[in-house]
């Protein structure tokens, strides 16, 4: 079962300066997919990058890449982050009034859709959307920031959203995102999470190829 994990370094805790670099040694590492969070300075507090650093990024990268925008009116730049190379386009749930039209226009392009959740926010919203959907990603601290610390709360949420995608017979894959580490994520892959994103625990580390293989494991 851990095998199968699914790693997502997120880019958010490289190095700025020196991205070409943090992609290639990503390439390097056995991560399946690079996380790239989007913020707009409206929906969360903060303001990171866009589709033009996306796009050079892509260039480079020989893994898939998973955007993850933290943006008010994410429908409006479905297209844009399609053509810079998004496999997975992740929407914030509290960002879209009309979600299963959003879902429909990114699964149009090609790209996988998927949900974020805040931590504050319930699954049961999900029950008549989750066939849709490729992937929900629950948010494990409030988005806008790398380098916070995990939120318990967010075992009983995977094992609710595992429990809903089986009842409904989905494939859906269960993300997490933020403050995952080797110490949280046995029980969090056990609870049935699917994807670990990373951030600090992979780029702020001395040897990130190893902490990637010990998420793996
Ligand atoms: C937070 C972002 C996360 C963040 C995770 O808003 O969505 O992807 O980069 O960083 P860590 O792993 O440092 O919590
Ligand atoms: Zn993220």
């Amino acid at each position: 079962m851990s095998s199968k994990t699914i790693i997502a370094p997120s880019l958010l805790a490289a190095d700025f300066s020196d991205l070409r670099n943090e992609v290639e040694m990503i390439n390097k590492s056995n991560a399946d997919w690079l996380h790239l969070d989007v913020m707009d300075g409206v929906f969360v507090p903060n303001i990171s990058f866009g589709i033009p650093v996306i796009s050079s990024l892509k260039k480079h990268s020989s893994k898939l890449f998973d955007v993850h925008l933290m943006i008010v009116q994410p429908e409006n730049y479905i297209n844009a982050f399609h053509k810079v190379g998004a496999d997975i386009l992740t929407v914030h749930i509290e960002a879209s009034p009309h979600l299963h039209r959003t879902i429909a226009a990114i699964k149009e392009t090609g790209m996988q859709a998927g949900v974020a959740l805040n931590p504050h926010t319930s699954v049961s919203l999900l029950k008549d959307i989750i066939a849709d959907i490729d992937l929900v990603c629950l948010m494990s601290v409030n988005p806008g920031f790398g380098g916070q610390s995990f939120i318990e709360n967010t075992y009983s949420k995977v094992e609710e959203l595992k429990e809903l995608i089986l009842s409904k017979n989905a494939n859906t894959l269960i993300e997490i995102d933020g403050g995952v580490t080797n110490k949280n994520a046995p029980q969090l892959i056990r609870s049935g999470a699917d994807v670990l994103v990373a951030g600090s625990y992979v780029f702020k580390a001395d040897n990130p190829l190893l902490n990637i293989d010990l998420l793996k494991k």
